[in-house]
């Protein structure tokens, strides 16, 4: 995976910063929700270093405009993914895996918050289609490929996971139909899933002896898109410009969210961690490895998660 320059460890030893990685030629990175953000500020750090991304979009043009601003020495390529349709996920993994021979690092990064109840192509309510179970079925699909990597899965989630709702009693209703629908609950239950998620891989991957680990990160509180979008899909569009100036004025920038992720890649990393902004209420600061929340650390809660899932995008490979 990826390689740091030694030692990638603050002089305390618990937290990290991204200059200690080292170079990267020969990686083949995969970032979903790769043109904006903290997605993008990870893939501008990893092409950086000469990593290969490959920028897995929902809308191509935005993809290709982002690969532009990239800057060498490594090389970037786009796919189109929109990870609240099923179908679409299949479709692009296939094209994936007929593609690379590796992929060293998936990192499910794309992410929707709150908005009015919507619903995706299969259905199911639209944030955990995105957030959970287009990731869920993306990891399975790339299956073979990740494990002949020995890749790294990074699943973003966020501190707002710690009020998510999921018990080892949640049905396939609450998951993929909430009623009634809370957009703000649904969001965290859907940082709860992508954590839990994490968690079980982990211990999985563990169980049946494969080579693929698993990372959760949360990445802070980051100026990104994901705030005006929340106003844009409840349209109050106008408040969305003030709230990119305030929250650019107040929050840490995607380079700085990117940290977590970059260092999760990194191969100093266990499997099953769990990282976090070292700050105060994990707000900010440079990333350390955290105690993985209360909602997502008990195994009957992610053992239900994972048969849901299963109910819902078909048996995963892991
Ligand atoms: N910002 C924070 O403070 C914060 C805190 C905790 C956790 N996080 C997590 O960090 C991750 C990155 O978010 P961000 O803050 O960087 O927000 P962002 O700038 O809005 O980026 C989100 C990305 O996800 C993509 N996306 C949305 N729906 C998609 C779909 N159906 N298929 C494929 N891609 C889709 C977006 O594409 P478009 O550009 O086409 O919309 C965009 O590229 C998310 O998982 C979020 O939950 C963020």
């Amino acid at each position: 995976m990826l390689v740091a320059r030694s030692p990638s460890l603050s002089k305390d030893g618990t937290t990290w910063d991204s200059e200690h990685v080292g170079q990267l030629s020969a990686r083949t990175i995969l970032i979903t929700g790769a043109n904006s953000g903290i997605g993008f500020a990870t893939a501008a750090a990893l092409v950086g270093r000469g990593a290969h991304v490959v920028l897995a979009v929902r809308d191509r043009v935005r993809g290709e405009a982002a690969a532009a601003r990239l800057v060498g020495p490594g090389s970037s390529s786009v796919v189109g993914l929109d990870l609240s349709d099923l179908d679409q996920v299949a479709r692009c993994a296939k094209r994936l895996v007929d593609s690379h021979e590796k992929i060293d690092g998936l990192v499910c990064n794309a992410g929707v918050m709150g908005g009015p109840l919507l619903f995706s192509a299969q259905g199911f309510e639209l944030q955990m289609a995105t957030n959970h179970l287009g990731h869920a079925a993306l990891v399975s699909a790339l299956w073979t490929v990740l494990e002949a990597s020995a890749a790294r899965v990074v699943m973003l989630s966020s501190n707002e996971a710690q009020r998510g709702r999921l018990t080892p009693w949640t049905t396939l209703e609450q998951l993929l139909k909430p009623d009634p629908y809370d957009g703000k609950q649904v969001y965290r239950n859907t940082k709860q899933a992508n954590l839990l998620f994490a968690q079980q891989l982990h211990r999985r991957s563990k169980q049946i002896r494969s080579s693929v680990r698993a990372v959760g990160v949360h990445p802070g509180t980051v100026s990104t898109n994901l705030f005006a979008r929340q106003l844009d899909r409840s349209g109050r569009s106008r408040l969305g410009s003030i709230s990119k100036i305030l929250t650019s004025a107040l929050l840490s920038s995607p380079e700085t969210g990117a940290r977590g992720t970059l260092w999760a890649l990194d191969e100093s990393t266990p499997s099953g961690a769990f990282i976090a902004p070292a700050g105060f209420g994990q707000l900010r600061g440079r990333p350390r490895l955290a105690d993985v929340y209360d909602s997502a650390s008990d195994p009957a809660t992610a053992r239900r998660l994972w048969n849901l899932t299963e109910e819902a995008v078909g048996p995963l490979a892991a």
